[in-house]
């Protein structure tokens, strides 16, 4: 791999040489959601977050407007839109950022959703694909966001092949869900996998996800709602923190973050 995008990937996931797990932030919901429960003044919700995490998963908006421009975070670019909430079938994604501007906006790593099974896998495949050579032109790393459609499983046989279908294309660093036999995806996707945390789930029952997660190999969370949407959201994402990072038990870890409340 080229220095640069060994050196990009690196900090984005700092716990990969050290065989640790790491923590992406991800707030980049407003692209389709809008002013989403927990984000309505995103500042306020963000920045108080960021000591704790390893990096940001963010839109080039709600970055230009509301995260500091002194911060050392490294931003992972949401690249892909093209939908809102009001459309019942939100799988159609191009690729709507230029890499130039991720540039401009200092990226370490750029993100796209590709929609496998989709009505529009092909559009997402081939526009993720176009993303890829630009971004390595320039040795920015890749997260392919295996996003589930409509009808979807979200099971091992679906997931895997999703993910697995992102490698092949030339992903980097591949986002998905956590499902039964999550370590045989894992074996299958030689890249690091990273789990999203899905819909808010009572906190005990995240932290546990993270666990599970991190014991079937994966090497990271990219957790968004089950932090900014938890009932102390600095602690959650202490709580989270300290299970992926530090191996902590996830119920030591939910005694820790009452104790916070
Ligand atoms: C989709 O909205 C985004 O890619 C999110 O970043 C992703 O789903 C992770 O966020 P959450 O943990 O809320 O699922």
């Amino acid at each position: 791999m080229h220095w640069g995008k060994h050196n990009r990937l690196d900090r984005v996931m700092p716990g990969l040489p050290q065989g640790t797990g790491s923590v992406m932030l991800a707030i980049d919901h407003g692209y389709f959601m809008g002013a989403v429960g927990g984000l309505e003044v995103p500042k306020e919700t963000i920045v108080p977050l960021l000591p704790y995490a390893d990096s940001l998963m963010i839109t080039r908006g709600i970055l230009q407007y509301s995260i500091p421009k002194r911060t050392n975070i490294p931003i992972v670019l949401r690249m892909s839109s093209g939908n809102s909430i009001l459309n019942e079938d939100m799988s159609c994604e191009k690729l709507c950022v230029d890499i130039e501007d991720a540039i401009r906006m200092n990226a370490s790593m750029v993100a796209f959703s590709i929609y496998i099974g989709s009505e529009w896998e092909h559009q997402t495949i081939v526009e993720f694909s176009k993303l890829i050579n630009k971004a390595k032109r320039y040795g920015i790393p890749i997260l392919a966001v295996t996003a589930v459609g409509k009808n979807m499983n979200r099971d091992l046989k679906y997931l895997t092949l999703a993910s697995r279908i992102s490698v092949e294309l030339g992903a980097d660093v591949i986002k998905t869900y956590y499902c039964e036999g999550f370590d045989q995806l894992t074996k299958s996707v030689p890249v690091p996998v990273i789990i999203a945390g899905g819909k808010k789930i009572p906190e005990a029952d995240a932290l546990q996800l993270a666990h599970n997660a991190i014991k079937d190999g994966a090497r990271g969370v990219d957790m968004g709602r089950n932090i900014f949407k938890a009932e102390n959201p600095k602690s959650m994402i202490q709580a989270v923190r300290s299970v992926v990072v530090d191996g902590v038990n996830p119920a030591d870890a939910f005694t820790q973050y009452q104790k916070a409340l």
